[in-house]
């Protein structure tokens, strides 16, 4: 792992967690998918060495509990859903260069090797434990077998995960007052061995492993606090048929609990793609034990399983561990949390059988919100964010150019490029490489899009149609700037709306694949002649919308009544996303303006932010008010990277009764939202001391 920027010259292998092979896919799934697959396209435009892999992730209750309720034995089902997967991400653009899945030969294999090389190392033992146990089925209950109480926040918890609530993973014996969900019987608790991971061993490894690790902050200060909370050791076998038999004799009734031999997938299937190429091509041993830049792209759900329990086997088995880890949040529907079993998510081939084209989605799920916070999708704010962004700036400006190069010139006039357009170009390609840097697709997508905002503001403010007959020099290099420009778009453009990109490519006749070329390209002259173009992107209209949010309710309504008719205890009925919790309902007491202006609401400035000790959520804060420097105690320790806040603006309660919070005065408010504390901002030239109104 390095700490160099991108790009680097040492292999890098991007991921994301594995999907389970238990049902389809959907806008959930896809966001982690697009999201990886543009971070790795936008590693290669920036001329990094990148690859990405993935794999289904074939074990584990997930997908026991699905197969049996089929009737059907595990592997088969796990496998046609395999397949299903693998037909479906390519027609989103999401390119894997090795997709395998857990229950092949090189995961099986990988996993029973570290597993050895961890017992070896002195990593694992063995321990009675308390197992939940069905005597009616006469089966013991692992993971999703079980429901109960998390110890932790109380919450609905199945048996290995707090889904519902503070995201825990929680060890077997752990859930309180246990049901069985298969007969939602009482479960009683039996002695078992079972073998353990010994995690608590690398807290020191832990603690340095996250000072360092890059992505979004929710991977660093989730993690940080576990660990100061004391790390616990993790249970790594289950009872149950389904799974990579533990290793040695003494355990040859268990299986690995899926959550071991899942990260291995990552490695296994980066060494299915170096023996596929060639290892002088790609060096899986390189990337992973030697020198590489590891990247995962994940769930806020799954942190744990990735800050802790992976780098630790990592560590434990002579791996290198991950540079950064990107934590992405939730997708909610209409404000409300996506559900399976509620029918409200928009499901991966309903998207395409509506016919949109996929870099729609593309492009609404990675530039809406950073990657960190939730992002809501409703059709009405796809088709703003299309009509607006994709339509109206990037396909407008393309096409407007282009027509007119084409028209007038038949392809790009003979000129220079103008000083201007070119550290324009320079500067987008800059906030592009920052971007990428700063693990942000937002941030890659906003390069391309304000490039095409500056085009149309540049042949609006140039008029070329009115110089081609008074002033043609002008004219000419005006267009040549245009079409400039519009390769530029379509370079920067590609890791998020690869489709479209080569569409474009295709229309100014440019040889090769738009993927392959570059940051470089940006900047190299386009071909002299090509056709009249096609306009890439069409707007969505208004009833087309009505109709999509119509369908949508309608099958929320039958499936919400469906529900109630069958609530039983299904472990597979909750597949919620974690977002259960509906928004709070608009409050009918109206106040009046004047009621409203008491509240003093300013901008503020972060001078200064920092953890309380001993304060679990705490931290203090010295915000620039504009007449006074304010300390002010922020409910953010864990939600946000303090090294980052200073320098950004922040909106403050400045008349709030002070307070004292742990000892520190607390002089105002600072306003979020979310459960991410999402910091409410002022994006223009608002400066501190400013009313907001
Ligand atoms: O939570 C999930 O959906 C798991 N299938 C993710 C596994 S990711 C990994 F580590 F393999
Ligand atoms: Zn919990």
């Amino acid at each position: 792992m390095s700490t160099d920027e991108f790009p680097t010259d040492r292999p890098a292998v991007v991921t994301c967690g594995l999907p389970y092979a238990n049902g389809d896919l959907h806008i959930g799934h896809l966001r982690g998918y697009i999201g990886a697959d543009a971070f790795n396209r936008a590693l290669n435009t920036l001329g990094q060495q990148s690859i990405y892999v993935c794999g289904s992730d074939m074990h584990g209750t997930p997908v026991a509990v699905n197969a049996e309720q089929e009737g059907i034995d595990p592997e088969e089902f796990a496998l046609r859903w395999h397949e299903q997967y693998r037909e479906t991400f390519p027609q989103f653009d999401v390119e894997f260069d090795n997709y395998g899945h857990t229950h092949d030969e090189t995961n099986t294999e990988l996993t029973t090797e570290i597993v050895r090389t961890l017992d070896e190392e002195g990593y694992v033992y063995e321990k009675e434990i308390q197992v939940a146990y069905d005597p009616e089925a006469d089966q013991y209950l692992p993971d999703r077998y079980v429901e109960g109480t998390c110890p932790y926040c109380g919450a609905k918890a199945r048996g290995d995960e707090c889904d519902e609530g503070c995201q825990r993973h929680l060890e077997p014996g752990e859930v309180e007052d246990p049901r069985s969900s298969i007969t939602g019987n009482p479960a009683e608790y039996r002695e078992r061995a079972h073998k353990f991971f010994r995690v608590s061993e690398f807290e020191e490894y832990l603690t340095e492993f996250l000072d360092d690790l890059e992505g979004t902050s929710n991977a660093r200060n989730q993690p940080r606090q576990w660990i100061e909370d004391g790390l616990q050791d993790w249970c790594i076998t289950r009872d149950m048929d389904w799974g990579i038999d533990y290793p040695g004799e003494d355990g040859d009734d268990l299986v690995l609990y899926v959550w071991v031999d899942a990260p291995i997938e990552y490695i296994s299937s980066t060494r299915q793609y170096s023996e596929r190429v060639g290892e002088d091509e790609y060096d899986w041993e390189e990337v992973w034990t030697d020198e590489g830049e590891i990247v995962h792209v994940i769930g806020r759900d799954i942190i744990q399983h990735h800050t802790i329990f992976w780098p630790a086997m990592l560590e434990g088995a002579g791996y290198n561990a991950p540079r950064g880890i990107a934590a992405t949040g939730f997708i909610t529907i209409n404000g409300k949390g996506l559900s399976t079993s509620r029918n409200r998510a928009i499901w991966a081939k309903e998207y395409l059988d509506e016919g949109f084209h996929p870099d729609l989605l593309r492009y609404y799920l990675t530039t809406t919100g950073g990657l960190q916070q939730d992002v809501d999708f409703s059709w009405s704010a796809f088709r703003e964010k299309v009509n607006g962004e994709l339509v109206g700036t990037i396909g407008n400006f393309w096409y407007r150019s282009l027509l007119f190069a084409h028209r007038n010139y038949d392809g790009t006039p003979d000129a220079a490029v103008s000083e201007e357009v070119r550290e324009r170009i320079e500067g987008a390609v800059g906030e592009f490489r920052e971007a990428v840097n700063d693990y942000s697709l937002r941030g890659v997508g906003g390069a391309a899009a304000r490039l095409a905002g500056f085009g149309n503001e540049y042949i609006q403010r140039n008029e070329p149609w009115k110089l081609v007959d008074d002033d043609p020099e002008t004219a000419a290099r005006v267009i040549r700037d245009c079409v400039q420009i519009a390769k530029a778009v379509a370079v920067l453009l590609e890791p998020i709306a690869p489709g479209k990109a080569r569409a474009l490519w295709e229309q100014l006749g440019e040889e090769g694949d738009v993927a392959d070329a570059g940051l470089e390209a940006a900047l190299a002259a386009p071909p002299r002649t090509f056709d009249e173009p096609d306009e890439l992107f069409e707007k969505i209209e208004d009833d087309r919308v009505a109709e999509l949010e119509a369908k949508l309710e309608a099958r929320v309504e039958e499936a919400s009544a469906d529900e109630t008719e069958t609530e039983s205890h299904d472990a597979t009925a909750d597949e919620d996303e974690g977002v259960t919790d509906e928004l709070e309902p608009l409050t009918d007491d109206r106040i009046d303006f004047e009621h409203f202006q008491d509240v003093d609401l300013r901008v503020g400035r972060i001078e200064v932010a920092e953890g309380i000790e001993d304060a679990d959520e705490l931290a203090r804060l010295e915000v620039d008010v504009g007449f006074e420097t304010r300390q002010i105690v922020a409910g953010i320790k864990q939600l946000h990277d303090l090294d980052e806040l200073a320098g950004k603006k922040c909106v403050v309660v400045a008349n709030l009764e002070p307070a004292e919070l742990f000892g520190y005065e607390s002089n105002g408010m600072v306003l979020a939202a979310g459960e991410e504390a999402d910091l409410l901002t002022t994006h223009g030239d608002a400066v501190p001391g400013e009313r907001v109104r």
